[in-house]
């Protein structure tokens, strides 16, 4: 469905993009992951057509980016970081105007605008004027004039971004609805974003594609080890030491007051005996919690382990 081919793209002297190569077959539902800077927004214009790319090639259902940009306009739909909302007009006047902007007239204009008005749970803001909607339904609209024409595709650059919890949990649902009926390829700088929506992750870190995989697969791969966090109520000088006196116990770094990190072998379910520690020393246990992979773990592993294969 989305061919990308040795894709690289300079600003001027700057490569945003070295040599990028991954497939999307129909129906996925694909995350681009990477830090700021990574080269994510400049992928996404590539595929959309917003810009040309300074080698390699990137098709979509077997049309060029460059060549075919008409064809492609019709069968994707583009939520750029900043939606290209007019503030002045009422959800549904623009709305109207994008779907007329893509070609459509008549009786066919305003049934399109009703289908993604409902799509998008646009209902109750039909008449109120964009600029005074708040930021999670301006990110709908921002949907919706990427729907407007019905596209098989969506391609949704940071469409959390900006948002309050509440909203970014509103637009994750709606993504989640869309990914039935549609391919989706959504960039994010969060990990647990991306774990939540997405069925496979291309990881991107300076412009280079650092891991192509499954979710599980990926954090699996990246899993060595696990962490617990442990937080006591008493100050106690021997809560390192005890510790790493368990089998299994790779590490302890002591964190803030009271409270360690605890790197241990895989599956190793330390929190009864670390549990046990606690009780038997009076270090007056609060908590004890597993620490799941961050973004930052993840480059952490994958940039450290590159560089260690290589020295
Ligand atoms: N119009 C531009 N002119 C010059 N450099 C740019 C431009 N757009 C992006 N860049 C640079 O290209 C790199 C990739 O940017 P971008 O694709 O926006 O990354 P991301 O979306 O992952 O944050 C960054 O180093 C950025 O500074
Ligand atoms: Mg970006």
């Amino acid at each position: 469905m989305i061919e990308v081919e040795n894709l690289t793209k300079h600003y001027g002297p700057r490569r945003a993009i070295n040599n990028l190569t991954f497939q999307i077959a129909r129906g996925e539902v694909v995350g681009l992951l990477g830090p700021n800077g990574a080269g994510k927004s400049t992928t996404m214009d590539i595929l959309s057509c917003i810009l040309s790319a300074s080698s390699g090639t990137a098709r979509i259902r077997g049309y060029d980016t460059f060549e075919h940009s008409f064809e492609i306009r019709k069968i994707i739909g583009y939520l750029p970081e900043t939606p290209p909302l007019y503030p002045d007009m009422s959800v549904r006047d623009y709305l109207m105007f994008a779907a007329q902007v893509r070609g459509m007239a008549g009786k066919q204009t305003g049934n399109a605008v009703e289908r993604v008005i409902e799509n998008c749970s646009l209902q109750d803001v039909g008449h109120r004027i964009i600029g005074r909607l708040s930021k999670g339904y301006q990110q709908r609209v921002g949907l919706a004039q990427a729907m407007v024409h019905d596209p098989d595709i969506l391609i949704l650059d940071e469409p959390t971004i900006g948002l309050d919890p509440i909203q970014i949990i509103e637009i994750r649902k709606l993504i989640q609805e869309l990914a039935a009926s549609h391919t989706i390829i959504l960039s994010s700088h969060i990990l647990p974003e991306v774990t939540q929506i997405c069925q496979r992750v291309i990881i991107i870190n300076e412009g280079e594609i650092a891991a192509v995989d499954s979710l599980a697969g990926l954090t699996a791969s990246l899993r060595k080890s696990e962490r617990l966090s442990l937080t006591i109520r008493n100050e106690n000088s021997k809560v390192a030491e005890e510790l790493n006196s368990i089998d299994q116990v790779l590490s302890v770094l002591p964190k803030e007051k009271n409270q360690f990190l605890i790197e241990c072998k895989l599956n190793s379910n330390l929190q009864d005996e670390i549990a046990r520690l606690a009780l038997a020393n009076q270090w007056g246990l609060v908590e004890i919690k597993p620490l799941s992979l961050t973004l930052e773990d993840v480059f952490l592993k994958l940039t450290v382990e590159e560089k260690d294969v290589q020295a």
